[in-house]
């Protein structure tokens, strides 16, 4: 752990039912959550705003998808906007079960990207390789290329937690050793000091009678280092600790792990 504020994420995909959600609500209420840590929890659609009711108020409540526009004739679709009107502050977009199952592509992932957080969401934005992506050293390319899409359309990473979920570790019981994982955390946020710092740094008007070139520097450094740069992909009560450690894992994306709610509360807690 290293940037910022701990955040810890719990996706639970296409899982429960009232009965074990309200059990899930009621395992989390109770459990004992280190307070430096931020935790969010993403619902299926159905049960947000259930959940979103009945959770204590140290935990967030995140979507897993949203419209790309304000809402109107789309059908089956969710907007921001009713997102917003239960109380939802986050939206999980990118994830590969919608890149590579349903099909959405980075241009259409960016603009719900870009319009989520125009309307004031926080946006958990995914990226990851495949399994022959990585066997073929492309890795930090697809990595950037999704980053990209993201960078080119987003109006500010003030509200942005990158996720890191390497599509090969993602439900398969396979996670990315912590050396795996930290490599791609430090080569995401060297191409966010490169990509995204430096056309921040050159937007943001700098008043001050000083030494220009610390501050320019200082405000050149402000994205790659504030951004939290979270790993999802078969964390559990018993990897966690050792990513944790890491110096570039800011948090995690859980998804099986995180229906069991003390299992859960360890992975929170594995800050250090
Ligand atoms: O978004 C979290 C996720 O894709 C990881 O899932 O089940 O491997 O923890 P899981």
């Amino acid at each position: 752990a290293g940037s910022g504020k701990f955040f810890v994420g719990g996706n639970w995909k296409c899982n429960g039912t009232k009965d074990s959600i309200t059990k899930l609500v009621s395992d989390l209420n109770s459990a004992k959550l280190e307070t430096d840590v931020d935790v969010v929890v993403a619902p299926p659609f159905v049960y947000l705003d259930q959940v979103n009711a009945t959770l204590t108020d140290r935990i967030e409540v995140s979507a897993q998808n949203s419209w790309i526009g304000k809402g109107g004739a789309f059908t089956g679709e969710i907007s921001v906007e009713q997102l917003k009107d239960i109380g939802c502050k986050w939206v999980i977009l990118g994830h590969s079960e919608r890149r590579h199952v349903i099909g959405e592509d980075d241009q259409f992932i960016g603009k719900k990207a870009a319009y989520a957080l125009n309307e004031g969401l926080g946006v958990i934005a995914c990226i990851g390789e495949l399994l022959e992506e990585r066997e073929a050293g492309k890795t930090f390319d697809v990595c950037f290329q999704q980053l990209k899409s993201f960078a080119d359309v987003v109006p500010s990473w003030d509200n942005i937690v990158i996720a890191y979920e390497p599509v090969w570790a993602i439900g398969t019981g396979k996670v990315a050793t912590p050396q795996q994982a930290q490599e791609v955390h430090v080569a995401v946020r060297d191409w966010l000091k490169k990509n995204v710092s430096e056309e921040v740094a050159s937007k943001t008007r700098i008043i001050y009678g000083g030494n220009l070139d610390t501050i320019s520097f200082v405000v050149l450094e402000e994205v790659a280092s504030k951004t939290r740069i979270i790993y999802g992909g078969s964390v559990n009560g018993s990897n966690c600790v050792e990513l944790a450690k890491q110096e570039d894992i800011d948090g995690f994306l859980v998804g099986g792990a995180s229906l069991k709610g003390p299992e859960f509360a360890t992975i929170v807690n594995s800050v250090i």
